[in-house]
C-alpha cells in the first residue's frame, strides 16, 4: 500500500505535518523529487524540527526513510540536517536514512550559478531559494550531472565538477567559487556517505512487506516544471507523476493520494498569484499565519483560497482525500472569500491558463462565506468546530468533490481533526 502526500498549491501547505502523522504507521517514508529547497516544519510538544532534504518520517522512531532517485542532494546539508535532528533527540536517525545511488548531487557550485542566473533575469527573476536546484536539474538533463553513487568512485567527482566549473566560468566569467575547496570535502564524503547509499529497487523490494509506504511530496503542483506557472516554478516534477517516476512506484499499489490544501493561499518567490491580497487582509493572513519561509526566511505572499487552482491541481494529481490545513488562521475574519471562477472579458475560462499574459488579465470571481469568529486552535473533534467553520470545510469538499479527511487546527501533530 502506498500513500502519497502532495502539495496542492504553491508549497508550504503543511505537508511535513501530515507526513509526520501518517509515518507513525508507515514502515517506509520517501522523498521522490526536489532537494533542500523544501522546508517542512514539524512541531512536537516543545520540539520543532525543520526538514529540508531529509524525509519527515524520521521523527517516527520505527520509520525507515529514503531519499529517492528523482531528488537532488546537497551533501553538506544532508549531514548538517542529520546532526541537527540527532541533537534534538533523534539519536538513531543515521541508521534509518538512505539515499538512492541515482539521486543527483547538488553542488555549492549550483547554488553560485543559481544566484548568477537570477541576477541575469533582474526584474523577471524567479525568486528561487538560491539552493542551486535549477542548475542541478539542468545539468542532470544535459547528462553531465553527478549521481550520488558516483561519489564513491575515485576521480569521477573531480573530473565532472572541474568540467562543470570550467563550463560555468566560460559562461559567467570568474566565479565567486573555489572548486578545490568543494572537491576537498568530497574526499571525506566518499567514506562518510557509503553506508547511506542504496540501490532503490533493491531497497524497495526489501521493504515490500511494509504495510504502508509513504511518499512525502515536496514543493507543490503549481511549482511543477510541466504543470505549474512556468517559468515561475521549481525544476522538478512535484506532482503524482514525479512521485511515481522518482521512486519507480507500481501505480497499482497506490491506495491513497492526499492533497494538502492550505485554507487560504500563500506563495514565496515571484510569479502569478490570482487571489493575492496586497492589502490588510493579506497582511493579517501573513501575520496570524506566521507566513515566513522555512528555507529562506522570506515573507510569504498571502491571499484567499483559490478553488480554480485547486480543481486544476486535483485533476492532475487525482487526490483521493484532502488535508485542509491552517483552518485556525481564519478564526478572526468576519467573512472569508474563495475564488470560484476566472473570467477574461466576461467569459469564464475552462481551466487554469498556461499563458502568463492571460493570467495577468483575468478577473477572479469570489464567493463569500461567513466567518466563525471563534477560537478553533487545537480542536480535535469535528463536532467542536463552529458551524460556519464546518460549512467552510464542506463547501471546499463539495466544490472539489474530494473528502476532507484531515483538518489542521494548529502546528502540533495533535492539532488535527480526523474524519471517518
Ligand atoms: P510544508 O512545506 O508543506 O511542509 O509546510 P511548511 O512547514 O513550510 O509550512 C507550514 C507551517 O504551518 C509550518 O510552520 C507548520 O508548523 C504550520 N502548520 C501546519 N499545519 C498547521 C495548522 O493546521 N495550523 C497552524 N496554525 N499551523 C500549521
Ligand atoms: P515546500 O516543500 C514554497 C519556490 C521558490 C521559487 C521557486 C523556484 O516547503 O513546500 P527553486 O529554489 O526550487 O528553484 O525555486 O519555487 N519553492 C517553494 N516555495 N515551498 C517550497 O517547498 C518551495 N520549493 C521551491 O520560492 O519561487
Ligand atoms: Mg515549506
Amino acid at each position: 500500500m502506498v500513500t502519497i502526500v502532495l502539495g496542492a498549491q504553491f508549497g508550504d501547505e503543511g505537508k511535513g505535518k501530515i507526513t509526520d502523522l501518517l509515518s507513525q504507521s508507515a514502515t517506509v517514508c520517501c522523498r521522490a523529487a526536489g532537494g533542500h529547497n523544501a522546508g517542512h516544519t514539524i512541531v512536537h510538544d516543545d520540539i520543532t524540527y525543520d526538514f529540508h532534504i531529509l524525509p519527515s518520517g524520521l521523527v517516527s522512531p520505527s520509520c525507515i526513510n529514503l531519499i529517492g532517485a528523482g531528488t537532488v542532494v546537497h551533501i553538506p546539508s544532508f549531514f548538517k540536517e542529520l546532526a541537527a535532528i540527532e541533537a534534538k533527540g533523534l539519536k538513531d536517525a543515521n541508521t534509518r536514512i538512505f539515499i538512492s545511488d541515482r539521486a543527483h548531487v547538488c553542488f555549492d557550485l549550483h547554488s553560485v550559478v543559481d544566484g548568477l542566473e537570477e541576477a541575469v533575469l533582474g526584474g523577471r527573476k524567479v525568486g528561487t531559494t538560491g539552493k542551486g536546484i535549477g542548475p542541478c536539474y539542468a545539468d542532470k538533463a544535459a547528462r553531465r550531472g553527478v549521481r550520488v553513487g558516483e561519489v564513491l568512485e575515485e576521480g569521477v567527482v573531480e573530473r565532472k565538477l572541474r568540467s562543470l566549473a570550467a563550463g560555468y566560468t566560460r559562461r559567467y566569467g570568474e566565479l565567486n567559487y573555489d572548486v578545490e575547496e568543494e572537491l576537498g570535502r568530497f574526499n571525506t564524503y566518499r567514506t562518510l556517505l557509503k553506508p547511506f547509499i542504496v540501490d532503490q529497487l533493491a531497497f524497495m523490494r526489501k521493504h515490500k512487506s511494509s504495510p504502508t509506504t509513504l511518499v512525502e511530496g515536496a514543493n507543490a503542483l503549481m511549482l511543477d516544471i510541466d504543470h505549474g506557472t512556468y517559468p515561475y516554478v521549481t525544476s522538478s516534477c512535484t506532482g503524482l507523476g514525479g512521485a511515481i517516476q522518482g521512486l519507480s512506484l507500481n501505480p497499482t499499489s497506490i491506495t491513497s493520494i492526499v492533497g494538502v490544501v492550505k485554507a487560504y493561499s500563500t506563495r514565496v518567490g515571484s510569479g502569478p498569484f490570482p487571489t493575492e491580497q496586497i492589502n490588510a487582509i493579506g497582511e493579517k493572513l501573513q501575520t496570524v499565519g506566521r507566513e515566513f519561509g522555512v528555507t529562506t526566511g522570506r515573507k510569504r505572499r498571502c491571499g484567499w483560497l483559490d478553488l480554480v487552482m485547486c480543481r486544476y491541481s486535483k485533476e492532475i494529481n487525482c487526490y483521493t482525500a484532502l488535508n485542509l490545513t491552517k483552518l485556525d488562521i481564519l478564526d478572526d475574519f468576519d467573512e472569508i472569500k474563495v475564488a470560484v471562477a476566472y473570467k477574461v472579458d466576461g467569459k469564464e475560462l475552462e481551466s487554469f491558463p498556461a499563458d502568463l499574459e492571460v493570467l495577468e488579465k483575468i478577473e477572479v470571481e469570489y464567493d463569500t462565506l461567513p466567518g466563525w469568529k471563534s477560537n478553533t486552535l487545537g480542536t480535535t473533534k469535528w463536532e467542536d468546530l463552529p458551524p460556519n467553520a464546518q460549512k467552510y470545510v464542506e463547501y471546499i469538499e463539495r466544490d472539489l468533490a474530494v473528502p476532507v479527511k484531515w483538518i489542521g487546527t494548529g502546528p502540533s501533530r495533535s492539532h488535527m481533526i480526523e474524519r471517518a
